[in-house]
C-alpha cells in the first residue's frame, strides 16, 4: 500500500480534547488517512519574518503532519492576494471583484515553489500526493520539474468557471498549462470538469481522449467530477445527541411556536447572504401574516476579514440586517438574527434540526456541506425542506430540494412560503430522495474513488517532465 501525501493550504491537526470544531477538508480526510499511512503538508496558519525551509513536524496517531510557516509578505500575496483576492472572486464568477496584481501572483507562484521544494525532499518514489485546493494549483508542476514521478492529483473545492471566463484572469494560461502536470484532476461537477477540460482545449489545441482525457505535450491529465459528500453516519449521530448547549437552548426558548428558517456559511460574497436577507424580507412582506410568526437565524463567521472585498461585504450584510429589522421587526420579534460566530458541528446539528427551512442560497459555490447536513440532520418523521440555489454544486445531485435562482428575490421569497406549507408527506417524500443520493455518495465515496483512480496505472504517463 503507498503512503497518501495530502497537501492543502489549511492543515488540521486534531484537537486532542475533540472540543474543537474540525473543518470540512479535515473530515473529509479522516477517512482517507484511515485507510494509508499518511503525511498531510501544508501552511501552518503561522507568519514568521524568518521561516525555516524546513517543515516543522508533528506526529498524531497514524498521520505525520509537516508545517510551514509564511513570511507576512507570503501570506499578503499568496493567500490575501492572488488566492482570495483575483482566483476565488474570478472561480466564483465576480470578475467585477477580482484584483489582480503581478505582486501577488509572484508571491503565489514563490509559495508554491518553497512548498514543492520543502515536499520534494520529504516524498518516496511510490507516494501517492493528493493536492487540494486554488491554493496550489502550481504545485504538481513544480515537483515535476524538482524530477517528481510519483502519480499526483489534485482536487478542486471550488467551481471552475467557464473558458471565457477563466480565461480574463492574467496568468490563466500558465495555472491552465500546470494542470496538465497533475495525472488526475477532481471537480465537483461535471459542468466544471466540462469547462475546464475545454480551457485547455482551446488555450493550447490539446487533444481529448474519450470523455474525461486531455493530452498536452504527450501528456494525460484525466479531469473528471468527484462530488464531495458527507460523513452522513458521523453527523447523524451528533444531530441526534441534543446538546445541552446554552445556544441551542437559548434558540429553542427564543423561538417559542415560530419556526425557524436557518442559514450556515461563512461571511464570503459568493454565498449571498444579503440578497437572502432581501429574499426573507421579500417574503415578509408578500406574506403579512407570517410577520411574528417565523424568524431567520443566519450564522455566518467572519472570514477572510483582512481582505478589503470581505469588509466591505461585512459592512453590507450588517446595514441589510439593520434595515430589515428596523423596518419590520416588532418588539418582543426580530424578523433575522445574525451571529458572525462560529459554532461546533454539534450545536449547528441540533440547529438544523430544529430549522423548518435550510435557505442555502449561494451566488455561486462548489458543492456548499451545508445542504447536505441539513438534509442528514432531520428527523425522518418530520423532516425540513432545503431551498438550494441553482449555482451549488449540491444543485446537481439535490434535485428534490426548492432550486431557486438566488438573483431573483422574488423566487426564493415564493419558495420560502411553499417550503412552509408542504405538507408532511411531501416533505418525507423528498427527504428520502435526497437522502439516498447524500448516503450513496457520502465521504468515504468521494475518498476512496478519487484515490482508486489516482493510484490506477492504467494509461499511466510516462513522459514526467514537460518540456
Ligand atoms: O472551499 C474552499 C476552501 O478553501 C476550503 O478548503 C476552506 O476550508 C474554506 O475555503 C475556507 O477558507 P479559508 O481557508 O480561506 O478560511
Amino acid at each position: 500500500m503507498p503512503r497518501l501525501v495530502v497537501v492543502s493550504n489549511r492543515v488540521a491537526i486534531p484537537d486532542p480534547t475533540g472540543k474543537g470544531s474540525a473543518g470540512g477538508l479535515a473530515v473529509a480526510l479522516k477517512e482517507a488517512f484511515q485507510a494509508y499511512r499518511g503525511l498531510w503538508f501544508g501552511w501552518s496558519g503561522r507568519v514568521s519574518a524568518h521561516p525555516s525551509l524546513e517543515p516543522k513536524l508533528v506526529d498524531k496517531g497514524n498521520v505525520h503532519y509537516a508545517l510551514m510557516d509564511l513570511t507576512p509578505i507570503d501570506r499578503q500575496e499568496y493567500y490575501n492576494g492572488f488566492a482570495n483576492r483575483a482566483l476565488w472572486p474570478n472561480m466564483h464568477y465576480r470578475l467585477g471583484l477580482s484584483e489582480f496584481s503581478r505582486a501577488d501572483y509572484a508571491g503565489y507562484l514563490r509559495v508554491n515553489r518553497s512548498f514543492a521544494n520543502a515536499l520534494a525532499r520529504m516524498t518516496r518514489p511510490d507516494d501517492l500526493i493528493w493536492v487540494h485546493d486554488y491554493h496550489l494549483i502550481p504545485l504538481a508542476a513544480e515537483l515535476r520539474a524538482l524530477g517528481l514521478t510519483n502519480r499526483i492529483g489534485y482536487f478542486h473545492h471550488i467551481p471552475w468557471p467557464a473558458p471565457e471566463v477563466f480565461g480574463t484572469l492574467p496568468g490563466s494560461r500558465e495555472l491552465l498549462r500546470s494542470i496538465a502536470d497533475y495525472d488526475l484532476v477532481g471537480v465537483q461537477t461535471d459542468r466544471d470538469a466540462d469547462n475546464l477540460r475545454r480551457g485547455i482545449v482551446q488555450e493550447f489545441g490539446a487533444t481529448q481522449q474519450g470523455t474525461d482525457v486531455v493530452v498536452l505535450d504527450g501528456r494525460r491529465t484525466r479531469i473528471k467530477g468527484f462530488p464531495i459528500g458527507i460523513d452522513v453516519k458521523g453527523f447523524q449521530q451528533v444531530a441526534r445527541r441534543s446538546p445541552a448547549h446554552r445556544v441551542v437552548a437559548q434558540t429553542v426558548a427564543s423561538l417559542g411556536p415560530r419556526r425557524l428558517i436557518i442559514g450556515v456559511d461563512r461571511l464570503d460574497y459568493s454565498k449571498g447572504i444579503p440578497e437572502r436577507m432581501e429574499a426573507f424580507e421579500r417574503f415578509l412582506i408578500s406574506n403579512p401574516d407570517q410577520r411574528g410568526n417565523v424568524t431567520f437565524l443566519q450564522i455566518a463567521p467572519t472570514s477572510r476579514s483582512e481582505v478589503p472585498e470581505y469588509a466591505s461585504l461585512s459592512r453590507t450584510a450588517s446595514e441589510t440586517l439593520g434595515r430589515i429589522n428596523g423596518a419590520l421587526g416588532e418588539p418582543g420579534w426580530v424578523p433575522i438574527q445574525y451571529v458572525t460566530s462560529a459554532y461546533p458541528r454539534s450545536v449547528l446539528a441540533s440547529l438544523y434540526k430544529i430549522a423548518r427551512v435550510g435557505l442555502v442560497t449561494p451566488m455561486r459555490d462548489g458543492m456548499n456541506l451545508v445542504a447536505k447536513e441539513y438534509v442528514a440532520a432531520q428527523d425522518p418523521e418530520d423532516p425540513g425542506v432545503l431551498i438550494l440555489s441553482k449555482f451549488a454544486g449540491a444543485a446537481q445531485q439535490l434535485t428534490d430540494a426548492f432550486i431557486v435562482n438566488p438573483n431573483d428575490k422574488f423566487e426564493v421569497a415564493e419558495a420560502i412560503r411553499d417550503a412552509l406549507h408542504m405538507d408532511r408527506e411531501e416533505r418525507i417524500a423528498r427527504w428520502k430522495r435526497m437522502m439516498k443520493i447524500i448516503e450513496d455518495y457520502d465521504v468515504s465515496w468521494w475518498a476512496d474513488s478519487f484515490l482508486k483512480e489516482l493510484g490506477d496505472r492504467k494509461g499511466t504517463n510516462k513522459a514526467r517532465r514537460r518540456v
